[in-house]
């Protein structure tokens, strides 16, 4: 069962009520946002944003309508992040490397719905000073996803209220794997020895080049796994796992997830201060 693009993002609730789908009032706490706002905040947080097809699943509602109600979070979650300047840089796992394991239908609809949120948000994100980067590899997408996603990034360039990463075709080895192959490149040429390859070298090689490490990593649903998202700039980020299903994630479990993060001691190898 695919959707077409024309079926419109106008089929997803926009405002905070009817997107919640659990008929409850406005999510946001303004007593929670005060209390995470008064200590340190993370620079980047990186959803996993899993769950759409059992919350659509429960409710005896097709997955397409799970993945619908999913792009809906998302907007909220991008809105509320940019509107309160939160923290600076955004990731959300939209489609992993892996992904294309499922039925044809459910692939080709993830693909239309991304593009009709790319599309539909544009002047948003443009409003809002919201840079969007898509990291993947993006050559293996449909021609009108990867014509959306070249004009949202040349239209976002010069955003700076937030970073908006979206993971489309994105695994945290093909990112690796491409390191890998720009540094083979670099040292056929003479421009790399095995002696110059650091850590910090590396990680100029590699897609996600120039992106804050991720210090909060949330994944929705009840798995508690990376299933292939950042590996290499995870090795010291902070895992938070909550059973809520990504539908019904909102702005207070975004701050109660940053709450939590902010009572961790990180000390990356280090000892206790
Ligand atoms: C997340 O929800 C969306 C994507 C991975 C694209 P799922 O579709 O994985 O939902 P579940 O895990 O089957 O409930
Ligand atoms: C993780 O969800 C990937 C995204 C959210 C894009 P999956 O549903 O693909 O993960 P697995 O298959 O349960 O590990
Ligand atoms: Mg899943």
């Amino acid at each position: 069962m695919g959707i077409r693009a024309e079926d419109g993002v106008a089929m997803i609730p926009s405002g905070v009520d009817a997107a919640r789908g659990d008929g409850q009032g406005p999510a946001r706490d303004g007593d929670l946002l005060e209390a995470v706002r008064a200590r340190s905040l993370p620079g980047h947080v990186a959803l996993i944003m899993d769950g759409n097809g059992r919350w659509a699943q429960a409710r005896g509602l097709p997955r397409l309508e799970g993945h619908r109600r999913g792009v809906a979070a998302a907007e909220r979650v991008v809105r509320f992040v940019a509107e309160e300047r939160l923290f600076p840089c955004l990731s959300l796992f939209a489609f992993s490397t892996e992904n294309w394991n499922r039925p044809p239908e459910e692939v080709e609809s993830l693909f239309t719905l991304l593009e009709q949120f790319i599309r539909a948000r544009g002047d948003e994100f443009v409003e809002r000073g919201a840079r969007l980067e898509v990291l993947g590899a993006i050559d293996a997408l449909p021609a009108s996803l990867r014509r959306a996603i070249a004009e949202i990034e040349e239209r976002t360039r010069g955003g700076e209220a937030l970073h908006l990463v979206v993971g489309i075709n994105f695994g945290g080895r093909w990112s690796i794997l491409e390191g890998v192959r720009q540094a083979m490149a670099l040292a056929r040429n003479g421009d790399l020895t095995p002696d110059e390859l650091d850590n910090a070298a590396f990680s100029r090689l590699l897609p996600t080049a120039g992106l804050p490490e991720p210090d909060l990593i949330v994944r929705t649903g009840e798995e508690k796994r990376i299933s292939n998202f950042y590996l290499w700039e995870a090795a010291y980020s902070e895992l938070y796992f909550t059973p809520t299903l990504w539908p019904d994630f909102d702005e207070t479990a975004l701050l109660l997830a940053i709450q939590d993060f902010q009572g961790r001691r990180r000390r990356f190898g280090g000892v206790a201060q």
